[in-house]
């Protein structure tokens, strides 16, 4: 039996395959409507979510399977002191698969470890996220064509920001890759990343703190919100939290075919702000390329792998 805890789970062949299948699936819905006919999915989702839990929910019922399942910790018997191993064994009798978002590191894993069904990390502390990063792969592929020569911009909160984190582990496995790591001191990539998966494998990479002086050269940029859950103290959130915010200004310096990029949710790193207080990207007529997540949805095949597919369109999308 098979868990996704990590994109690295997949092959780069298994991933180019899930994707084949998320176009098909795109192009002809009617042929998966009952893939999953007669299966449970539970979601276990001990932290908030909005697209995460309610597009593995609406993919299942796309597919022909039901769901079941809780959205805090708190309505569910964590709130009383159950561990995660108790509940997965008990969960075990009642779904097919599971989806798990937990605030600790780890967490799914453990839950893996203890589960007589396939358990698919849906988000684990400031630790990975490796369905995001499938749909991250996926819109790439869309927008760019290609998963290898490309150059990455990486923004934000680079320490915390999981998606980060799962992303890069996927694409350093794509020939000539580069990657532009922008943020505050403070909020850099973790040095288990930089050291046992960029140095290791002499994967280059600046780390820079102006997103200014990035932007010419990327290819991507990957902007990401402060992680305000994960701060120790309110004081360091606040003084970050603005660091970074995308304005056209900062646009008009990146090349004409330059994505955008963001896992979402959105909170003040994309300017919305209309003409009369400063330029918003859209009012630029900048080409913008904003992934509609209102259109994601996971989809399931049936050796239960899931990946996320969109309805195929990208948009330049009115922020304001
Ligand atoms: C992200 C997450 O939960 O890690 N969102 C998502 O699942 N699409 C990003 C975030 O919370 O900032």
């Amino acid at each position: 039996m098979r868990h996704l805890m990590n994109p690295l789970d997949f092959s780069t062949e298994e991933i180019e395959q899930l994707m084949d299948l998320a176009d098909d699936m795109r192009q002809h819905p009617d042929k998966y409507a009952d893939s999953c006919h007669g299966k449970k999915l539970a979601t276990c989702f001990y932290e908030p979510s909005t697209r995460t839990r309610l597009s593995f929910e609406a993919a299942m019922l796309n597919l022909g399977g039901s769901t079941l399942g809780f959205a805090s910790a708190d309505s569910s018997s964590a709130s009383k002191g159950e561990s995660v191993s108790d509940t997965i064994r008990v969960i075990s009798s009642y779904a097919d698969i599971c989806a798990m978002r937990h605030p600790k590191e780890g967490a799914p894993l453990v839950a893996s470890s203890h589960s007589s069904i396939p358990v698919i990390n849906a988000g684990d502390g400031g630790h990975q996220h490796p369905t995001q990063t499938l749909a991250d792969l996926y819109t790439i592929r869309s927008l760019h064509g290609r998963l290898d020569n490309l150059t990455i911009g990486l923004c934000g909160d680079l320490k915390f920001g999981r998606t980060v984190h799962s992303l890069i582990n996927a694409l350093v496995r794509y020939p000539n890759i580069k990657f532009v790591l922008i943020s505050p001191e403070e909020l850099r990539v973790p040095s288990y990343i930089r050291e046992d998966v960029l140095d290791k494998k002499h994967i280059p990479y600046v780390e820079v703190e102006k997103l200014e002086d990035a932007m010419p050269e990327l290819d991507i940029l990957y902007m990401t919100r402060v992680q305000r859950e994960r701060f120790f103290n309110e004081e360091d959130y606040l003084r970050m939290k603005d660091f970074y915010i995308l304005n056209a200004d900062k646009m008009a310096l990146a090349k004409e075919d330059m994505i955008v990029l963001h896992p979402l949710p959105r909170v003040n790193e994309i300017s919305t702000l209309s003409r009369h207080n400063s330029p918003s990207i859209s009012e630029w007529h900048l080409s913008i390329h904003y992934w509609r997540w209102d259109h994601v949805k996971y989809q399931w095949n049936s050796r239960g792998i899931c990946s996320r597919s969109h309805s195929g369109r990208h948009e330049h999308e009115d922020l304001s």
